[in-house]
């Protein structure tokens, strides 16, 4: 079934995924395979893979969760969630090959049973698909869960062949619980053998920003205190918690978000380059922006939680009259900070961020603005609608780069606006984007963890969000203090506007 080099790049689908090598053949065991994450992000990724001949020639998957099913069942749901969540068309051929190797485990785990029947499932596929021995574990579950899991496949550990392990977010509440789960995994598990997932880093546009960065030499000299005013990191979403009360009442904005995908999303920004990019490389660098920040006093770090109103013309209701949130909850919806990364890069130069839920419109962007020039010679009324120049990386949607420069409008006389020079991945590339979830698990069954993150990125976002967490205990803000569909509570402004400076406009 693996098509050759030469083949793939007649392929417009596979065009630009031309592996250097293929993976091995393994078994991906999902625990939590009845959830939403494996129906909406898993299986139509595991789809679009072997749409693309990128799965390994010889591949089983063994969905594990509580509810009871057989593996008929189970393949007719996953079969659905292809059709209804998978970016690619359906095709019967494909499904029936992806589906070949599906197989389902009722079982918690509550004894010795359920692990019996798991090992021996997959020995037994092993045996007859030879996989060498080859195993990924997805875990795909609430952390409670894990400690049973982890204990359940540790200590059957198989001696033949590789073992790798995939820990969704989130990675512990605070400092101390993730730490101990760092712990409970290094009984098993060496740091290599685990793979945590910050799905944002497997957005083409977030691994764009080192391109952007380290394949071209023009960004690299200016990239710094000298000659970048402030840097803002805004990931906005219109959506509001779609029925994870449960769940988002215990994080709320700054564990679901800022502690992951923004401090991620900041430190590829604020990086030095690597030396190469392998995992450790690349790692160590982000660690020692994360090592860096400094630790935001109370004015420099507000919080919001949207109250009724409208987004994209519809009236949404408040956070807190949202099924399973209490009616009193001081659980934040949104986050805005003035961050520093305190070393010789960018010392005195902000990093102002802001993220929630309800907002305007869904936008994640990454905006470099540039000092202004020293000393433009025109009339002062000329350039009066010029803005200084803006290095924006559109995350999603509209995937891209725009670069804001002034050009002088068409005419007699000297007048001078703001310009964009746009490029846009969908016109740029014949491919369609691939989804986050597929680059991570292929880089998982290709051992490779420049995607994932490591124990001590992990320890260092937790101590900067257990800090302003710590301070929070102090006040009790007036919640709702923004209305869903608008840009957050006003003291989010305050905090810009105070350094005379003001969000991107939108
Ligand atoms: C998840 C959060 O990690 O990321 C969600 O738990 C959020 O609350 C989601 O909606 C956003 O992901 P994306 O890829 O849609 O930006």
């Amino acid at each position: 079934m693996t098509e050759t080099a030469e083949q793939q790049q007649q392929n417009p689908l596979t065009e630009g995924l031309t592996l250097k090598r293929s993976p091995d053949p393994c078994a991906l065991v999902i625990f939590g395979a009845s959830g939403d994450l494996t129906h909406k992000k898993l299986m139509p990724a595991l789809y679009s893979l072997m749409f693309r001949r990128l799965l390994p020639s010889r591949f089983a998957i063994v969905g594990v969760a509580r509810s009871e099913e057989n593996d008929e069942s189970f393949r007719e749901g996953m079969k659905q969630a292809v059709q209804q969540y998978a970016r690619d068309e359906f095709r019967q051929d494909i499904w029936d090959e992806l589906a070949a190797g599906m197989r389902y485990i009722s079982t918690d785990f509550a004894d010795e049973s359920g692990e019996d029947q798991l090992h021996g499932l997959v020995d037994k596929l092993d045996g007859e698909m030879s996989l060498d021995g080859n195993r990924v574990y997805y875990l795909a579950v609430p952390p409670p869960a894990f400690p049973t899991i982890v204990e359940a496949i540790g200590k059957r550990k198989s001696g033949k062949g590789w073992t790798r392990l995939i820990v969704e977010k989130p990675f512990g509440h605070d400092l101390a619980s993730a730490q101990h789960l760092t712990s409970l995994l290094r009984e098993h598990f060496d740091e290599n053998e685990i793979f945590r997932i910050d799905h944002y880093l497997g957005k083409e546009t977030v691994q764009n920003m080192l391109a952007l960065r380290f394949a071209n030499g023009i960004f690299e000299p200016i990239w710094n205190r000298q000659f970048i005013d402030h840097v803002q990191v805004t990931v906005a979403e219109s959506i509001g918690i779609e029925g994870r009360a449960g769940y988002y009442e215990q994080a709320g904005a700054i564990r679901d978000i800022f502690q992951n995908h923004l401090l991620q999303l900041l430190a590829l920004t604020a990086m030095e380059p690597p030396i190469d990019f392998t995992a450790e490389s690349v790692r160590n660098e982000k660690v020692k922006v994360l090592k860096s920040l400094h630790t935001p006093g109370p004015k420099s770090v507000v919080r919001g939680q949207y109250g009724r109103g409208f987004v994209e013309g519809e009236e949404v209701p408040a956070y807190r009259e949202e099924e399973g949130v209490a009616p009193d909850s001081m659980t934040e919806t949104f986050v805005a900070a003035k961050l520093y990364v305190d070393n010789w890069r960018w010392a005195d130069t902000p990093f102002y961020v802001r993220m929630g839920k309800r907002l305007a419109r869904r936008e994640t962007t990454i905006a470099i603005q540039f000092k202004r020039a020293p000393h433009p010679p025109f009339e002062e009324t000329a350039a009066e609608g010029l803005r200084p120049n803006v290095l924006l990386v559109h995350v999603q949607p509209d995937e891209g780069v725009s670069l804001a420069i002034g050009a002088k409008v068409p005419g007699q006389g000297m007048t001078i606006r703001t310009v964009h020079m746009d490029f846009l991945y969908g016109g740029a590339f014949r491919t369609g984007m691939p989804e986050a979830y597929e680059r991570l698990i292929l880089d998982t069954l290709l051992g490779d963890a420049t995607l994932f993150t490591r124990a001590d990125e992990i320890d260092e976002q937790w101590l900067l969000v257990d800090a302003i967490v710590a301070a929070w205990q102090r006040d009790r803000p007036a919640f709702p203090n923004y209305a869903a569909g608008t840009w957050g509570p006003p003291s989010s402004d305050e905090l810009i506007h105070r350094d005379g400076r003001s969000w991107r406009r939108h």
